[in-house]
């Protein structure tokens, strides 16, 4: 291949060293260069690496940015700085963009250039392209998801292996699955803003970001054991509806049946499910965290600029909030609350500060 898409990647940790040896070990096959890795100052080393995004914003031969920094910030500035010199950009970074996905959407469209974010939300699990195309044509009523692999992992290794809560972070952090401040991955953080990534492009809208969100600190080895006595099982997911414009999205730990497709889903793998009026429902699960899979959601996203083949979601929708589209009961301190909405119930827990564990009605 001669025209290679020349890429710079900003961030060289788990994820940024995997892209940068895939892409150099299949340059020729995919037809992408790293021409340069912006590091931080004091650890550019290496004729490609630079300290500077200045020296990649002004070099005429770059078409595309990778952003694979940890956190919100610097990423959102950088993000808009790219898309406004005119370069796509292709970012895992799910708190830059769910911070203000509509704005920087925008912002490329004016700019004639493409933002693309596969690897943001479900890590390999290819779920954004596939909910960008399912929504274009149908209308997606409902989806759930088990979209932090860290959370996962650490739940299933304390049902299956006994381990401790603090015993089954620090395996996630060894195997590379958590954030560098791995408080975003528990508090259910991560999960939100997963959440609001597929949920804007699913209901083509605006989603408010204040919406119920629960995650899996306090968590006890006792209650694993006891939904287990019972056939049951716990999963960190995200549950979203809507109804014309009426939406309701939120993030819990969420109780299922054993036999429950989502209690399947062992270990660091995602799971995302969406139902539309016309195809029915769509499953999708992959490794929604670690180093080749995530870099791997990038390559794609990657040969989609190489192929010109990006398409834009649309955010036509005027979107209203509406917390009664998700009910079921809540379990909270040993108390049973029937008949809830979500939002109700995470109020009542984060009051009492006590760990919430919800059954909706709808799985
Ligand atoms: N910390 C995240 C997770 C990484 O565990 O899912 C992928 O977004």
């Amino acid at each position: 291949m001669t025209d290679k898409l020349n890429i710079a990647v900003l961030g060289y940790g788990t994820v940024g060293k995997n892209l940068v040896d895939l892409i150099d070990a299949h340059e020729e096959a995919l037809g992408l260069h790293v021409k340069y890795v912006l590091r931080r100052p004091g650890k550019a080393a290496g004729s490609r690496m630079v300290d500077n995004v200045e020296t990649i914003l002004r070099d005429v031969d770059v078409a595309a940015v990778v952003d694979v920094l940890p956190g919100r910030d610097p990423s959102l500035s950088l993000i808009r700085d790219a898309l406004a010199a005119r370069l796509s950009v292709v970012s895992a970074n799910k708190a830059a963009l769910a911070a203000d996905l509509l704005a920087l959407e925008a912002l490329a469209q004016q700019a004639g250039v493409h933002l693309l974010y596969e690897a943001a939300c479900g890590g390999g699990m290819p779920c954004v392209e596939a909910i960008k195309k399912t929504a274009r044509f149908d209308e997606i009523s409902a989806m759930s998801g088990i979209l932090n692999g860290t959370c996962n992992f650490m739940i299933d290794a304390m049902a299956t292996e006994h381990l401790t809560f603090a015993a089954a972070l620090s395996q996630a952090q060894t195997l590379g699955y958590a954030e560098a401040n791995p408080k975003a991955d528990i508090s259910g953080e991560d999960v939100r803003n997963k959440a609001i990534i597929a949920t804007s492009i699913a209901f083509h809208g605006a989603v408010n970001p204040h919406f119920p969100v629960s995650g899996i600190e306090g968590l006890e080895l006792a209650m694993l054991e006891g939904l287990a006595n019972d056939g049951k099982c716990l999963r960190l997911m995200m549950l979203a509806r809507a109804e014309g414009q009426r939406y309701a999205v939120g993030v819990a730990p969420i109780i299922l049946s054993a036999t429950a497709q989502p209690a399947h889903i062992r270990r660091n793998l995602n799971f995302l499910s969406m139902e539309g009026h016309v195809v029915g429902p769509l499953t999708f699960s992959g490794q929604g965290a670690g180093g080749r899979p995530t870099a791997d959601a990038i390559i794609q996203d990657l040969i989609t600029l190489r192929n010109k083949t990006a398409e834009r979601p649309t955010f036509t929708r005027e979107l209203v909030y509406d917390p009664t589209l998700i009910t079921g009961v809540a379990y909270i301190n040993g108390q049973r609350l029937e008949n809830v909405t979500l939002e109700a119930a995470t109020v009542a827990a984060q009051r009492q500060s006590q760990f919430l564990a919800f059954e909706p009605s709808v799985a």
